[in-house]
């Protein structure tokens, strides 16, 4: 005779062992089925006397009923399982950061623009600009350079194909012209004409191209015209936005004699940090010089009524020894890397 407490006590364990819903189903036909324990163990009490039958009947019903309950409750107790395995792999932290969308920053180069064309307004210099694409007059004769200079050669300067009056520009310097020029037809009065002060920074071409050189670079350009205007100034102006610009007292500057058609006299500028990354040799920066008596004719001035100086340097020469950069290369290469370094 069947044991209905016992056969309640297996149920429970086999269906606690049944891994998944599946596996349940197969656990509960073999209790509650057709031919399952518990339809067998009815089946066997066809023979047993009647006060008996009824009695070990009732006991298999309560047996069923118990199975019954500890199927359904076997059935939630998987699913929550499943449930709760779902949740934990779908966990979503909402304490971590965000995953932001990088976003883009200035270009090193830019920054330095930026940078130097705050430090002049400071010193009331304005910022304009001029064509890329140049004549031959203003970036060149204009500025006094001879038709047999060197920089006029086809290994220096990108001409433009059937077009023997137009150059890319080799330098800023044209836009002296350009300025004065403006400026003088702006102020037909010489006695109360004010000074001329601006900085051109822009691109310029020449046909050169290694670590230190770029057929695509980038000068600033500086003038200043007006009456009383003298080398001091140069001067001064160059050593306070050295200063400025690099964030340090700690560096001399150098006025180097030197030539330049469009200059007289002329210099080069040279830095030396005296302290600091920087410390060590003279650095050429910059060329400069006070404007050429001609040039300033060129540029619609009278040269015994005004004088002025004129400066240009590398932008991207400022830039690499601002941020310690060592292969002018890398500005023009688009690497992220090496650009988000500056954001
Ligand atoms: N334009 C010259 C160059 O590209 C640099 C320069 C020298 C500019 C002297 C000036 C100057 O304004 O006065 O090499």
């Amino acid at each position: 005779m069947i044991d209905p407490d016992g056969l309640v006590e297996s149920a429970r364990q086999a269906f606690a062992a049944a891994a998944d819903p599946a596996e349940l189903e197969r656990v509960k036909a073999r209790f509650l089925g057709k031919a399952g324990v518990v339809t067998e163990a009815l089946k066997s009490l066809a023979n047993l006397p009647l006060e008996e039958r009824k009695r070990a009947g009732a006991a298999i019903n309560r047996a069923k009923a118990q199975i019954e309950t500890l199927l359904e409750e076997a059935r939630e107790a998987l699913a929550r399982c499943r449930l709760e395995a779902q949740l934990a792999a779908q966990a979503l932290d909402v304490t971590l950061p965000g995953r932001n969308g990088s976003i883009g920053g200035l270009h090193p180069v830019t920054r330095t623009l930026e940078r130097v064309e705050a430090l002049f307004r400071s010193m009331g210099f304005a910022s304009v600009d001029g064509p890329e694409i140049e004549t031959d007059w203003h970036n060149f004769s204009a500025l006094n350079t001879p038709a047999d200079h060197p920089a006029r050669s086809m290994h220096d300067t990108f001409y433009l194909q059937g077009r023997d009056d137009v150059v890319l520009r080799t330098h800023t310097s044209p836009v002296q012209i350009r300025a004065m020029l403006a400026h003088t037809a702006r102020h037909r009065d010489a006695a109360s004409m004010p000074d001329l002060r601006v900085i051109v920074p822009g691109r310029v071409y020449r046909v050169d191209s290694d670590a230190t050189h770029s057929p695509m670079f980038h000068q600033l350009e500086g003038l200043w015209v007006g009456k009383d205007v003298a080398f001091a100034h140069l001067k001064g102006v160059i050593a306070s936005f050295l200063c400025a610009f690099f964030e340090t007292e700690a560096l001399a500057v150098r006025f180097r004699p030197s030539f330049f058609p469009f200059t007289e006299p002329s210099a080069e500028i040279d830095v030396r940090f005296t302290s600091g990354a920087l410390e060590g040799r003279w650095l050429e920066i910059a060329g400069c010089g006070m404007v050429h008596p001609q040039v300033l004719r060129n540029g619609g001035f009278d040269p015994e009524s005004v004088r002025g100086f004129a400066f240009g340097m590398g932008l991207d020469r400022l830039t690499m020894l601002r941020y310690g950069i060592n292969d002018l290369r890398l500005f023009f290469e688009s690497d992220l890397r090496f650009l988000a370094q500056f954001r």
